[in-house]
């Protein structure tokens, strides 16, 4: 089965991103074929290609071995992936391809995107995360010690496939990470403006046993549905000027717990998640939304067998990152909240305010 979604940025930004459970000789035969007569650089995750190199139709002379985790979406790496592709000849015409999850994409995709001012980018992402988030949308980026993403740029990919049978491979709790986020777009479906309801809630509600199977169609349907509701949002708002802030539902203190656990004790889709349950607790504690839906959202939440966070962090250091969180954009700490069923708004609060919102 396969499934092409369209994505059309202004007049000129256009790419095709597929989904398939096809073998893996389609997705080699369709990257050769998009690469036709380019000079290839492919940056591979190190598990991916431990995994799969052996199904995959590269050069040993094309590959670029990127250690697994976030450390390594560094500076460094950044220019080790310029000089490989300097080395290997990359003209303007040639092109980039990241194999692999978020971390890959991220790097490749600005290495891709500053690389002689910009050449070709491909995404194949192998996480159910990258999957259904970072390899759509065109965010790339690269971390500092003082902050996650902060050097980055807005870089549409070429195209994107997307073959579910690298999730066969993918552990337990990184699949549950990915459905972190597939979770997020439940909460946030009527405020996307996608032209038609595709009932994502009700979707992920009845569909959960499959889901956790990893059933290929349904797992094709659910990335599908996600996909249309992220190129809706990012085609209406590629740089977050506004609408795209909502894609941040549960962000603001998953960023905050990822950043004071040094990335080490939670997943980002563990963290999205505890960052959901807070905000949809708060968010009915205030009265935005009535207590059915309050109750749906948190059973929605526990049948995936998540759970509200327990550990305790101190306050004052959870607000102090968010002040700084590069999205704050003012003294004010941005959180988007559930304001109806499926529907989400933005809230500003100083930080006093946050501190008051964990009492
Ligand atoms: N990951 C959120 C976004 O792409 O805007």
């Amino acid at each position: 089965m396969k499934q092409v979604l369209k994505v059309k940025i202004g007049d000129e930004k256009k790419y095709n991103i597929e989904i398939s459970d096809d073998g893996f000789e389609k997705l080699n035969q369709a990257l050769g074929e998009i690469t036709k007569g380019q000079r290839r650089l492919v940056v591979i995750s190190k598990k991916v290609y431990d995994l799969y190199i052996d199904d995959l139709d590269f050069d040993d002379d094309e590959i670029f071995i990127l250690k697994d985790g976030e450390r390594e979406k560094n500076i460094k790496n950044y220019l080790k992936i310029m000089e490989c592709a300097i080395q290997r000849g990359l003209t303007r015409k040639d092109v980039i391809i990241a194999v692999g999850g978020g971390v890959v994409g991220d790097l490749a995709g600005f290495a891709a995107s500053t690389y002689m001012r910009g050449i070709d980018f491909i995404q194949v992402p192998t996480t159910l995360l990258s999957a259904v988030d970072s390899s759509v949308g065109g965010k790339t980026a690269i971390d500092l010690k003082e902050a996650k993403n902060i050097i980055g740029s807005f870089y549409q990919p070429k195209a994107v496939f997307i073959n579910i049978n690298f999730l066969e491979t993918l552990d337990d709790r990184q699949y549950m990470s990915g459905l972190g986020e597939v979770l997020k777009y439940a909460f946030i479906e009527d405020s996307c403006k996608y032209p038609n309801p595709l009932y994502l809630f009700e979707f992920l509600t009845l569909g959960c046993d499959k889901i956790l199977e990893k059933e290929p169609i349904t797992i094709i349907r659910m990335i599908e549905y996600c996909l249309n509701l992220k190129i809706a949002v990012v085609n209406q708002d590629e740089k977050e000027g506004g609408l795209r802030k909502i894609l941040n539902f549960g962000h603001t203190l998953a960023h905050a717990l990822e950043t004071i656990t040094k990335y080490k004790k939670y997943t980002h889709g563990e963290a999205v998640v505890y960052g959901m349950f807070f905000i949809i607790q708060w968010a009915y504690e205030k009265q935005y939304i009535t207590y059915s839906y309050y109750r749906l959202s948190m059973e929605l939440l526990e049948k995936y067998g998540f759970e509200p966070l327990e550990a305790k962090y101190p306050v004052e250091k959870l607000v102090g990152i968010m002040k700084k969180d590069k999205k704050a954009g003012s003294d004010k700490i941005t959180f988007i909240i559930p304001t109806d069923k499926k529907k989400v708004g933005e809230i500003q609060l100083a930080p006093e305010d946050v501190e008051k919102m964990f009492e």
